[in-house]
């Protein structure tokens, strides 16, 4: 969609794989879907550098409604959830530097029975715009598959008809494959990502149906993907790291959406561990006429020594084994013109001999 968003994959958190419908917030009122829910994810991902890694969206899916429209045909918040209703919640995610994604239904109703938007698309993507909203993810539950592509490019037009960038997430392939084979254009012109697939879920067997189905597919939905418009395997979660750290990999080449999909709030050890824990804040060490040397700690022990040696590898501009260095060895990179030659040093650790056995 030519709407000047999404020009890289959307990168935010979602609450549906991890919190789904729980709304019972007497029982649970740390998990249920409430503005709590989403101020309390606001504040750790401005906190602890998500922003900064760049997730940027915060996304309520399915089941914040009343079951009630208002007296003018408007969604609303439901009260006893959503005290200060969308829009306050809105401010308070702008406050922190995020922004703000909410969830519809092309259809009669949502999947879990909330008010849908059928015969409402221009009243609710105003709604969304009053509320300072900044994406829609639109479900395609309760809809006659054969008026399903009308919806979901009649409701692009009624988001841009706002005048309010909304970064438009559809899941019109999805619900049309078990019908006939959809129309990429038409999809890649209406939407800026789309859902092909089934909902991903906590397991392993989740994830490898989610690459099959893509790669059995391949030649009918990677060419659709570019700037403005992704497929979207749907989100990332916890699972044991080295599963996490394929999600990654395989959602980064499939040019994928990342919304996360987890309790910010406590968040899996070893998924922090896919970041440096350390969060230490990189500095300048060297600055010699346009040449500056800059470094950051890492978690590593010793990260600064290399003594008696360290490994040193160049990551960019390309990956490059630099070898087993000392203190006394030197090395030499090239840098382009304001380019940038990005190294690694891991120390080695001494070898002690033990030589009293
Ligand atoms: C089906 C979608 O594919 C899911 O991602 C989620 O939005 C649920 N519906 C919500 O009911």
């Amino acid at each position: 969609l030519d709407n000047g968003l999404a020009l890289k994959p959307t990168m935010g958190w979602l609450h549906w794989e991890r919190f789904m419908c729980n709304i019972d917030c007497d029982k649970d009122p740390d998990n249920c879907i409430s503005e709590r829910l989403y101020m309390q994810v606001a504040d750790v991902m401005a906190k602890e550098g998500w922003k900064e890694a760049g997730y940027e969206y915060v996304c309520i899916d399915d089941c914040w409604p009343s079951h009630q429209r208002d007296a003018q045909g408007r969604l609303q918040a439901d009260p006893q959830r959503f005290p200060g209703g969308i829009k306050r919640l809105a401010d308070y995610v702008h406050s922190k530097g995020l922004k703000l994604g909410i969830y519809a239904d092309v259809g009669k109703n949502t999947c879990a029975g909330y008010p849908g938007s059928l015969g409402y698309y221009e009243t609710d993507a105003q709604t969304f715009a009053d509320w300072d909203v900044d994406l829609l993810k639109f479900d395609g539950c309760y809809m006659d598959w054969t008026l399903l592509g009308e919806g979901y490019v009649n409701m692009s037009k009624a988001l841009n008809k706002t005048g309010r960038s909304i970064l438009y997430s559809c899941e019109w392939p999805l619900y049309e494959w078990p019908f006939q084979k959809p129309n990429y254009t038409a999809i890649r012109e209406a939407c800026n990502h789309w859902r092909n697939f089934a909902d991903v879920y906590d397991s392993w067997s989740s994830i490898k149906s989610i690459l099959d189905w893509t790669a059995s597919h391949q030649d009918v939905i990677v060419p659709s993907a570019g700037p403005g418009g992704w497929n979207d395997p749907d989100m990332v979660f916890c699972l044991s790291h080295a599963q996490q750290e394929s999600q990654m990999a395989l959602w980064a080449i499939m040019a994928a959406p990342l919304l996360v999909s987890n309790d910010p709030r406590d968040i899996c050890p070893h998924s922090k561990e896919l970041q440096d824990p350390l969060g230490n804040q990189g500095y300048r060490t060297a600055k010699v006429d346009n040449f500056e040397l800059w470094e950051r700690p890492l978690a590593v022990p010793g990260w600064k020594i290399c003594d008696p040696q360290c490994n040193v590898t160049q990551i960019l501009p390309q990956y490059k084994e630099m070898g087993v260095q000392t203190p006394e060895t030197q090395m030499v990179v090239s840098v382009n013109p304001s380019g940038t030659a990005l190294l690694t040093i891991t120390p080695l650790q001494k070898l002690y001999w033990d030589t009293s056995l």
